[in-house]
C-alpha cells in the first residue's frame, strides 16, 4: 500500500480498527502491544482473512516501535478499559502513564505523524499526548464525537423507521456524561429532527446517547464497546490519510475558540492530510453554550488532577 497506519493496542478496538482499515484496503498496518504474541497472532490471522477478503494491505504484529516507523497516522487504543459500575474517569491514572509511555515510544519513529488518541478518559489522554508527543496541536485528534454522533445516528434512524444513511449528527463537548447532543443541528435527509420529533422523544434519544457508553458496558460486563469506536477511528483516519478535508466532531485543542482556551474538547473541525486543518465555529444558543462550558469544566477538572498526581 501507499500508506501506512499504526495501531497501538491489539485489544479489542486496535484489532477492529486494523481489520477495518486492511479491508478497506486504506494503508498497511502495523499492530503494536506489550503483550507477547497476541499482535503478532492477531496481525497473522488478519493477513489469513486477506485471500478470502480480497485486499493485499500488509498487516504486521509488534512489541518493538522500530516497525512503526514513519507511519502517517497512529491510533492509540493502549490501555484499559472500564468495567460495569466504572465511569471512563476512573481509567485517568493507569492510561495516562500508558499514553505517556506509548506516545515517548510513537514520536521517535514517526515525527510526522497524526495521532488519533481513543484511550479514556478521552480528552484528558488527548492532553497527555500533546505534552509527551511536542506535536502541534494539529496533529493530535480525539475520537469521541464522531462515536457520539453515530450512536444519535443510530436512534434517531430507528425511531423514524429511515435509513442510517439519510442521518446526520453533531455530538460536541467531552466524551463523558456531560457531552453535548445537538439536536438543532441533528437531521434526517435535511431535515432537522426538530421538525420530525417532539421535544419529550428527542430528549430520550439524547440521555440513551449521552448513556451509550454505559449501556453496552453494562451489556458485555467484561470491557466497553469497541465495534462502533473502532469504525469512528477508521472514520477519521482515513479522512487524514485521503486528504478528504471531511468535517467531523473531534477532540481538538482549543485556544479561545468557542470561548474556551488551553483544553482538548470535542468540536466540529476539518481534516485532511495535516491533521486538523480548521475548527470551525458554529454560533451556539446560550443553552447549548453553557452546556459545552460545563462538558469543559469537566474536563479541566481531569487534566487539573493529573497536574496534581504529576502524571
Ligand atoms: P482492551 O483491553 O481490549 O485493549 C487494550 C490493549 O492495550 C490491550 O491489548 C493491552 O495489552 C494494551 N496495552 C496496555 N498497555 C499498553 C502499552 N503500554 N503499550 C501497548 N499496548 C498496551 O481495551 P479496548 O476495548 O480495546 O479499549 C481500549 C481503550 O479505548 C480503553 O481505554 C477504552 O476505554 C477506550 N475506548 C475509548 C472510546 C472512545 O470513544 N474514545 C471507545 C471505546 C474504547
Ligand atoms: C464508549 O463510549 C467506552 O468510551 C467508550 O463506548
Amino acid at each position: 500500500m501507499q500508506h501506512k497506519i499504526t495501531v497501538v493496542g491489539a485489544g479489542n478496538v486496535g484489532a477492529t480498527a486494523a481489520q477495518r482499515i486492511v479491508e478497506k484496503e486504506l494503508a498497511d498496518v502495523v499492530i503494536v502491544d506489550i503483550l507477547e504474541g497476541v499482535p503478532f497472532g492477531k496481525a497473522l490471522d488478519l493477513a489469513e482473512a486477506a485471500p478470502i477478503e480480497r485486499h493485499d494491505a500488509g498487516i504486521d504484529g509488534a512489541n518493538d516501535y522500530a516497525a512503526t516507523r514513519d507511519s502517517e497516522v497512529v491510533i492509540i487504543t493502549a490501555g484499559i478499559p472500564r468495567k460495569p459500575g466504572m465511569s471512563r474517569d476512573d481509567l485517568l491514572t493507569t492510561n495516562a502513564k500508558i499514553m505517556k509511555t506509548v506516545v515517548g515510544q510513537v514520536v521517535k519513529y514517526s515525527p510526522q505523524a497524526v495521532l488519533i488518541i481513543v484511550s479514556n478518559p478521552l480528552d484528558a489522554m488527548c492532553h497527555v499526548a500533546f505534552e509527551a508527543s511536542g506535536f502541534p496541536k494539529n496533529r493530535i485528534l480525539g475520537m469521541a464525537g464522531v462515536l457520539d454522533s453515530a450512536r444519535f445516528r443510530t436512534f434517531i434512524a430507528r425511531e423514524l423507521n429511515v435509513s442510517v444513511e439519510n442521518t446526520h449528527a453533531f455530538v460536541l463537548g467531552g466524551h463523558g456524561d456531560t457531552m453535548v447532543p445537538l439536536p438543532r443541528f441533528s437531521s434526517v435527509a435535511g431535515i432537522p429532527i426538530t421538525e420530525l420529533l417532539d421535544p419529550a422523544a428527542i430528549e430520550r434519544l439524547v440521555k440513551r446517547t449521552r448513556d451509550g457508553g454505559a449501556e453496552i458496558v453494562s451489556l458485555l460486563k467484561t470491557g466497553s464497546a469497541y465495534y462502533a469506536p473502532a469504525s469512528a477511528a477508521v472514520e477519521m483516519a482515513e479522512a487524514v490519510i485521503k486528504d478528504k478535508k471531511k468535517i467531523l466532531p473531534c477532540a481538538a485543542y482549543l485556544n479561545g475558540e468557542y470561548g474556551i482556551h488551553d483544553l482538548f474538547i470535542g468540536v466540529p473541525v476539518k481534516l485532511g492530510k495535516g491533521g486538523i486543518e480548521q475548527v470551525i465555529e458554529i454560533k451556539l444558543t446560550s443553552e447549548e453554550d453553557a452546556a459545552l462550558k460545563k462538558s469543559a469544566e469537566a474536563v479541566q477538572g481531569l487534566v487539573e488532577a493529573m497536574k496534581k498526581l504529576d502524571i
